[in-house]
C-alpha cells in the first residue's frame, strides 16, 4: 500500500529496547538464587555454541546501574527485561526469596527515576529446575498453579510502578525447540508432549492474565509471540495450500488462542487424525476464552517461505549456530508445508531472511485478524561486530536494519495498525541462547566472547548515537512515502 504521505509516530509511542535475565544477568547462583533449567542444560556438553552459559553473561546483575544510564544518555523510553523465577522463588515455589525481589526492585526504580518506562517479561525460558524435577514443569498441570503464585508475588510486588506485562516470551519456541526439536531443555522430541505441554502453557498464560486484573487494574498485558509470517514460495496452489497449513499451524496455533481462546479447526483436526492433540479437560476452553490480552507482543526477525512437502517429505533441519553462512537446511513437516529459501531476500550470517517488509505484514494480519494493538517486543540484528582501536564499533549494518525496519512499522501505522512501541532486541549484547557470545545484538558492545569475560567493559557502538537520535526526532529523519 502506497500513501502520499505517511502518518507520524505518536507522541506516546515507546522507543525502547529489550533483554532477558538469562542472557544478560550472570550471578547464577547469588543473593539465593536457585538454579533454572538453563543453568544445568547450557552445561551439558554439546548443547550450546563452544559449551557457553550464562554463568556470568554480561554481568548485568551488578552492572546494572551502569547499564540503566547508559539507556538514560540514550534517551530510551522504555526497557522491557524478564525477571528470573528462580530468584524469586529459588525452588519455583514455596520460600519467597526477598533478596531477588530486591534486586528487580532496585531496578525498577532506577529506570523510573531516569523516566524509562519498564516492562516486565514474567518469563523468558528460565524455568526452575526445581520444577522440572519435581513434575516436570510445563508437562505437568501443576505449574499452572506455581506460575499464577509467581505472577501474583510479581504484581503484588511491582504492580504499583509498573504498568506494562508480557506473560510469557515465545511460547512456540521454548515449546517447539524443547519438545519438538529437542534443542532447548528440557531436549525432548515428542510431538505429542510438545503440544501437551504447549496447551498447558496457554492455561498458565490464561491463569496469569485473568489474575492481572485483580492486582494491577490500571496494567496492560499480553504475550510475546515469536511472529514469522509465511509466504508462499509461488502462486502454484498446492504451495498456496502449504502455506495455509504453515500460517495455521505455526501461527494461528498461539494467536488464535491468546485472543480468542480456541484452536484453529483444521490443525486440530489435522492433529486429532495423528494422535497428538493436546487432551482437553473440562474448564479449560472457558479459561482460554475468558482471559483476553490488552495487546499482541510480537518479537520479529524474519518471514518464512514455504511450498508443497509430501508425506514422506522433510522434518527437521539443522540449525546455523556457528555464524557459517549457508550452514542451515531447510525443515518441514512432512504433509503439510516445507521451507525454502527466498531469492528475493538476503540473509545473516546465520542465515535468518532480511525482510523488513515481513514486519508489516505481519502487523497488519494481526491487527486485521485479532483487531488487537501491538506492541513490537523484539526486532534486531544478529550478527558479528568488530571492536576497532579507541573503541570504536562502526555497525552501519544494524543501523541499516533497524532503519529499514522502522520505516515499515511506520508504514504499518499509516496503512492503520496501532502499534503500542518497538523494543529493539538488545540494548546491550548479551548470550545468544545457542549461539554463545559472537552473535552481537546491542547498541552496546560488551568486551567478553566465547573464551572469556575480559573486563567486560561497555562501549557505545555507532547504532546507539544513532537510535538515540530517532527516538529525539520520535521517528527517522528520512522517510518514505
Ligand atoms: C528471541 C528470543 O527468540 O530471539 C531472544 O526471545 C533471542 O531471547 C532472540 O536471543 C534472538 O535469537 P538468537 O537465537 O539469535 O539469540
Amino acid at each position: 500500500m502506497e500513501h502520499s504521505s505517511w502518518k507520524k509516530f505518536p507522541e506516546s509511542f515507546l522507543w525502547g529496547s529489550a533483554s532477558a535475565a538469562y542472557q544478560i544477568e550472570g550471578a547464577w547462583n547469588e543473593d539465593g538464587k536457585g538454579p533454572s533449567v538453563w543453568d544445568l542444560y547450557s552445561k551439558i556438553p554439546g548443547t550450546t555454541y563452544k559449551g557457553t552459559n550464562g554463568d556470568v553473561a554480561v554481568d548485568h546483575y551488578h552492572r546494572y546501574k551502569e547499564d540503566v544510564q547508559l539507556m538514560a544518555e540514550m534517551g530510551l523510553k522504555a526497557y522491557r527485561f524478564s525477571i528470573a523465577w528462580s530468584r524469586i522463588y529459588p525452588l519455583g515455589r514455596g520460600e519467597v526469596n526477598e533478596k531477588g525481589l530486591q534486586f528487580y526492585d532496585n531496578l525498577i526504580d532506577e529506570l523510573l527515576e531516569k523516566g524509562i518506562e519498564p516492562i516486565i517479561t514474567i518469563y523468558h525460558w528460565d524455568v526452575p529446575q526445581a520444577l522440572m524435577d519435581a513434575y516436570g514443569a510445563w508437562e505437568s498441570r501443576e505449574i499452572i498453579e506455581d506460575f499464577d503464585r509467581y505472577c501474583v508475588t510479581l504484581y503484588k510486588r511491582f504492580g504499583d510502578r509498573v504498568k506494562l506485562w508480557v506473560t510469557l516470551n515465545e511460547q512456540n519456541i521454548f515449546i517447539g525447540l524443547g519438545y519438538r526439536a529437542g534443542i532447548h531443555p528440557p531436549g525432548v522430541r515428542d510431538v505429542k508432549r510438545m503440544h501437551q505441554a504447549n496447551h498447558i502453557a496457554n492455561l498458565a498464560n490464561a491463569r496469569a492474565i485473568q489474575t492481572f486484573r485483580n492486582h494491577v487494574p490500571d496494567g496492560k498485558i499480553g504475550p510475546s509471540f515469536a511472529y514469522s509470517p509465511i509466504y508462499p514460495l509461488d502462486c502454484h496452489p498446492g504451495n498456496i495450500l502449504a502455506s495455509e497449513n504453515a500460517e495455521e499451524l505455526m501461527n494461528h496455533w498461539w494467536m488464535d488462542v491468546y485472543a480468542w481462546g480456541r484452536y484453529p479447526r483444521i490443525m486440530w483436526s489435522y492433529l486429532q487424525e495423528q494422535g497428538v492433540a493436546p487432551d482437553l479437560e473440562e474448564g479449560d476452553l472457558e479459561l482460554l476464552a475468558a482471559a483476553k490480552p490488552d495487546f499482541m507482543g510480537v518479537n520479529y526477525y524474519q518471514t518464512t517461505t514455504v511450498s508443497h512437502n509430501p508425506l514422506d517429505g522433510i522434518g527437521e533441519g539443522a540449525m546455523n549456530t556457528t555464524g557459517r553462512k549457508g550452514t542451515s537446511q531447510d525443515s518441514g513437516v512432512p504433509g503439510i508445508f516445507r521451507t525454502n529459501r527466498n531469492p528475493y531476500l538476503e540473509t545473516t550470517n546465520w542465515d535468518w531472511t532480511i525482510d523488513p517488509v515481513g514486519l508489516r505484514v505481519g502487523l497488519r494480519r494481526i491487527a486485521n485478524r485479532y483487531r488487537l494493538p501491538v506492541l513490537v517486543t523484539e526486532n534486531g540484528l544478529g550478527e558479528f561486530d568488530t571492536l576497532e582501536p579507541d573503541d570504536m564499533v562502526n555497525d552501519d549494518y544494524r543501523i541499516a536494519y533497524l532503519q529499514r525496519h522502522i520505516e515499515q512499522i511506520q508504514g504499518a501505522i499509516s496503512d492503520g495498525v496501532e502499534v503500542l512501541g518497538y523494543c529493539t532486541w538488545s540494548f546491550t549484547d548479551l548470550l545468544s541462547w545457542l549461539n554463545g557470545y559472537q552473535k552481537r545484538y546491542g547498541f552496546v558492545y560488551v568486551n567478553r566472547d566465547e573464551e572469556g569475560e575480559k573486563d567486560l567493559r561497555r562501549i557505545r557502538k555507532k547504532s546507539f548515537y544513532w537510535y538515540r537520535d530517532v527516538i529525539r526526532q520520535n521517528g527517522l529523519s528520512r522517510q518514505s512515502g
